[in-house]
């Protein structure tokens, strides 16, 4: 059995804040963050919006694309390092609020390789016969863990979901290639779980002001990190699947910094032009950036039956891994 992605999904805050706006608080200019990353806005959480809130806004339109009932969904993965809860999980109040009653439900960790690793996750179990018809969600909040004073991280994330339904079909699945290397997690690190500000008494004021609790990166070792490894595992997962990169329509990387796509399709001497990329408008969004911009190119037409499309993720842990998609 494989896995095939009959549905995409995506939810992003209408609240936009562009690089104008963020140079009002911090140092900075949108210029330099626009050279630097390739950012020109994010979009922030306000008012209701969750991580379950907009988990549960993309899942319903990738399950409306993909035409399926609710009841057959039979496994629901939500990829998250900021839910808004610690319990229950997130993947357990999407099903509740989509009525997926017939859903195994639980949460993955893995920052922003992990809509890969929820996606590796459900083809093993599909593959194996286990379930057969997923719902994989990543969704972030990252502007609940973001130190705002911080101008070395806050130009960085942004805030949003996407999701796609998969389901089995007959056929041989593509094998993933992951790798982590935790001796290495110091390069990108964040203590808290959820919002600090509801909290009164004096450890939570403490924790509030203690940058170790947000998110903390040493962006030059990040940067080092994705440039050689990332072109390594896609070619590692080309040849564990005897594919050449002729054979790829499109790679489709996590939106971390246009500097670093630039330099991955360069490494691997591969056109600019098979490499879309939407950080511009969204920033990165960690574990949603993947399927967002999956189905921005799924609503858009970009994608065709039979393109085979490489996912490749990257980020704290260290994580990293490569799949190949055939659409
Ligand atoms: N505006 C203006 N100046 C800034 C800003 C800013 N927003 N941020 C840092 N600087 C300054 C620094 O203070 C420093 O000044 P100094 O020379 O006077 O000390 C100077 O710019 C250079 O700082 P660096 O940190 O060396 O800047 P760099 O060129 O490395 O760019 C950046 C920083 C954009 C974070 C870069 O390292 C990067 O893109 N790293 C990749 C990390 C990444 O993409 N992480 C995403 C999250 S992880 C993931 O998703 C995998």
């Amino acid at each position: 059995m494989k896995g095939k992605i009959c549905g995409t999904g995506a939810y992003v805050p209408g609240n936009r804040m562009d690089n104008h706006q963020i140079a009002a608080f911090v140092e900075t200019s949108d210029e330099w963050i626009k050279e630097r990353t390739g950012v020109e806005a994010r979009r922030i959480a306000s008012g209701e919006e969750t991580t379950v809130s907009m988990a549960c806004a993309a899942g319903r339109r990738a399950i409306d694309d993909a035409g399926i009932s609710v009841g057959e969904i039979d496994l629901i993965i939500v990829s998250t390092t900021s839910s808004n809860l610690i319990l229950p999980c997130t993947a357990c109040e999407v099903q509740r609020e989509l009525g997926a009653e017939q859903a195994t439900c639980f949460d993955l960790s893995a920052a922003c390789t992990g809509f890969l690793l929820a996606y590796n996750t459900a083809l093993a179990y599909i593959n194996c016969g286990v379930y057969h018809t997923a719902l994989l969600i990543g969704s972030e909040c990252l502007s609940n863990l973001m130190d705002w004073k911080d101008r070395g991280t806050c130009i960085l994330f942004g805030d949003g979901a996407g999701a796609v339904v998969l389901k089995g079909t007959e056929g041989e699945m593509y094998l993933p290639s992951t790798r982590s290397e935790g001796a290495k997690g110091a390069a990108l690190t964040c203590k808290s779980r959820h919002d600090w500000s509801n909290l009164h008494d004096e450890s939570g004021a403490a924790a509030m002001q203690d940058p170790d609790h947000r998110i903390g990166m040493d962006g030059q070792a990040v940067f080092r990190f994705a440039l050689k490894r990332v072109p390594e595992v896609i070619g590692e997962v080309l040849q564990e699947n005897q594919l050449r990169k002729e054979d790829i329509t499109l790679y489709i990387l996590h939106q971390a910094n246009k500097r670093i796509v630039e330099a991955v399709a360069k490494r691997l001497e591969e056109p600019i032009e098979k490499f879309p990329m939407n950080m511009q408008e969204y920033g990165n969004t960690s574990s949603a950036s993947i399927p967002i911009l999956l189905d921005e190119l799924n609503r858009s037409g970009r994608l065709h039956e039979g393109d085979k499309l490489v996912l490749a993720g990257f980020g704290a842990g260290l994580t990293w891994g490569a799949a190949v998609v055939e659409w």
